[in-house]
């Protein structure tokens, strides 16, 4: 049977993103802002609370639904944001309608895995529970995101580490020991983990960064 996406993530898990960004469509377009952010975006706001990012320069990764590319935008960042699901796209682009930052987001529907990235291009780069979905590709994307961030810029990172339900073909998970050498010489800002109760005996691992290079 042919895949009815691009990507090499299972269809079922599109499909599942696919029908949660739909949802928001339908939901009330005004309560979209107030939208949880990821613990890494939290954490970087608090460490850079004060610096000036007019016009700087963001790329958030796997955007889903947006929050976190809007959340850049709104702390003043030029952000490009990228997804692979047109809905995600759609919702992205109207939460920036919403929070009035449109003209500061580049929106694409492309492939996180042909984006092209130059080094030392970007002041921040997050990418949040996404990497995975790369599978084989997740451990050299994030070099290459690595690489990509200028000179005192910010990588944002969060993934997922064991415990975590088995999956077909199996995700590739960024291990902490991985991820600290790729992060070798850099200051981590934070570095954690976390296992959460998703659902009776679904038990999963988080891990997160903010760090600088
Ligand atoms: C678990 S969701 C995470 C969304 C968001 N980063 C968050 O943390 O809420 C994974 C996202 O990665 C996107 N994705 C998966 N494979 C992709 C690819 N090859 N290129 C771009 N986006 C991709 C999916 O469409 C989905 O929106």
């Amino acid at each position: 049977m042919s895949k009815k996406y691009v990507s090499l993530v299972p269809d079922k898990y599109m499909d599942g993103w696919d029908n949660v960004y739909k949802k928001q469509m339908e939901g009330k377009l005004d309560e979209l802002p107030q939208q949880y952010v990821h613990y890494a975006l939290q954490e970087y706001y608090l460490f850079t609370q004060g610096k000036d990012h007019e016009g700087k320069k963001a790329l958030e990764f796997g955007t889903g639904d947006g929050r976190y590319a809007c959340f850049l935008a709104q702390l003043g960042f030029e952000v490009d944001a990228v997804d692979i699901l047109p809905s995600a796209i759609e919702i992205t682009e109207k939460r920036a309608e919403a929070l009035g930052v449109t003209d500061k987001m580049n929106i694409l529907l492309t492939d996180m895995d042909t984006f092209e990235l130059q080094p030392e291009s970007y002041d921040v780069i997050s990418a949040i529970q996404c990497l995975q979905y790369l599978y084989e590709g997740a451990l050299p994307k994030l070099l290459e995101l690595i690489e990509a961030v200028k000179p005192g810029g910010f990588l944002l990172y969060g993934g997922n580490v064991k415990p975590h339900f088995k999956t077909d073909p199996p995700l590739r998970f960024i291990t902490t020991t991985e991820l600290k050498t790729a992060l070798k010489g850099w200051e981590l800002y934070s570095i954690a983990k976390e296992v959460r109760l998703v659902r009776p005996k679904d038990r999963r691992g988080y891990i997160w960064t903010v760090s600088n290079c």
